[in-house]
C-alpha cells in the first residue's frame, strides 16, 4: 500500500475551523462546539491546535492542546474515519510533541476513555504511562477517564497506557 501523503500546519483560518468542528463531530459523542473554540482560540499563546492536510481534504485531522509553563494538556486529537489505521495520528502526535518542545514543554499530559483501546496503544507507543484516573469523567456513556503523562524523555514506564483495563 502506498502510504498517505499529508502534512501538517498551524491552524489558520475560519475554513480549518470549519474542518476540525466536521472532524469532532465525527470522532467523538460528546464533540466540542465552535463556542467552546472561539473560547479557546481567543488565546492563542496558551491554545494551539495542529491541522492535519492531505491532497484533497483540508482538514484530515488535527491536536489541540494548551501550553502551560512547561506542560502541555493535550485536549483533543482526532483523525476522519477514513483516514485512520494509517499512521497519520502518530504522525500527528509526534508533531506535535516536538512543536512544544520548541515552545519548551517539557512533560505532555492528556485524559482518555479507559475503554479507547487503540488511542491507549497509541499514546504507551509515544511513552505515555497511566498516572491516574478520574471517576465517571466522561459523559455519553458515562465512564473513567485514566490521567497520562509524558515525560521528556518520552521512556515507556510501569503504568504504561495499556496496563489498566
Ligand atoms: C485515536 C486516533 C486519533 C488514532 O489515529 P490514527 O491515524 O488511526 O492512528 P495511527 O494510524 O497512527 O495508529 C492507529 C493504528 O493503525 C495502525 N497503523 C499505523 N500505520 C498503519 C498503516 N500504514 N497501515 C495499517 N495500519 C497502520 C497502528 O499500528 C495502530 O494500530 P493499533 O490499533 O494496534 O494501535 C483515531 O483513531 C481517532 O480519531 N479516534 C477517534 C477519536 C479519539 O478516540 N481520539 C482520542 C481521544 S483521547
Amino acid at each position: 500500500m502506498v502510504a498517505m501523503k499529508y502534512w501538517i500546519e498551524p491552524l489558520a483560518d475560519e475554513r480549518d475551523l470549519e474542518g476540525v468542528l466536521e472532524v469532532e463531530a465525527a470522532s467523538f459523542t460528546n464533540p466540542w462546539t465552535r463556542d467552546m473554540y472561539a473560547w479557546e482560540l481567543q488565546n492563542r499563546s496558551v491554545c494551539h491546535i495542529y491541522v492535519v492536510r492531505t491532497e484533497e481534504c483540508r482538514v484530515a485531522g488535527f491536536c489541540a492542546f494548551w501550553l502551560v509553563f512547561d506542560e502541555i494538556h493535550i485536549n483533543n486529537v482526532a483523525i476522519r474515519p477514513g483516514y485512520r489505521a494509517q499512521g497519520i495520528g502518530t504522525g500527528l502526535l509526534h508533531h506535535v510533541l516536538a512543536a512544544a518542545r520548541q515552545l519548551g514543554a517539557r512533560r505532555a499530559t492528556l485524559e482518555v476513555r479507559a475503554s479507547n483501546e487503540g488511542a491507549r496503544r497509541l499514546y504507551e507507543r509515544l511513552g505515555f504511562y497511566v498516572a491516574g484516573t478520574r471517576r465517571n469523567y466522561y459523559t455519553h456513556p458515562v465512564e473513567d477517564a485514566l490521567i497520562l503523562w509524558r515525560d521528556e524523555d518520552g521512556q515507556p514506564r510501569a503504568g504504561a497506557a495499556t496496563s489498566h483495563s
